[in-house]
């Protein structure tokens, strides 16, 4: 089982989600919580708004690694390196545990 647990801007939880079928390393992490109550906030869905961006507070291992459309986002926003797009962002197969994030904007 995959978990997922998204803070508010005070650091409390405001909503969790469990994935109970295995990821196979071919959604992102806004695409797996689609099917849950969690709800993130998400503009384009293709890697070029920025909206989507999450600080990976824990779990962040569990990722694969930015891809192309990602890094260019990742870089014109000055990001840190623990902020990934949700809509990009895809769990390693086999993934179990638990991803905690928050909004990328508490990190500014
Ligand atoms: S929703 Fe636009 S970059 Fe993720």
């Amino acid at each position: 089982m995959l978990r997922f647990r998204y803070l508010d801007f005070d650091g409390q939880t405001k909503s969790e989600a469990e994935i109970n079928s295995p990821v196979d390393g071919e959604k992102a992490i806004l695409d797996l919580l689609d099917d849950t109550k969690m709800k993130l906030p998400y503009g384009c869905r293709s890697g070029g708004c920025g909206v989507c961006r999450v600080k990976v507070i824990e779990g962040a291992e569990k990722l694969l690694e930015r891809g192309f459309v990602e890094e260019d986002t990742w870089a014109r926003c000055h990001d840190t390196n623990d902020v990934r797009l949700a809509c990009q962002a895809k769990v390693l197969p086999g993934s179990t545990g638990l991803i905690v994030m928050c909004p990328a904007e508490e990190i500014k």
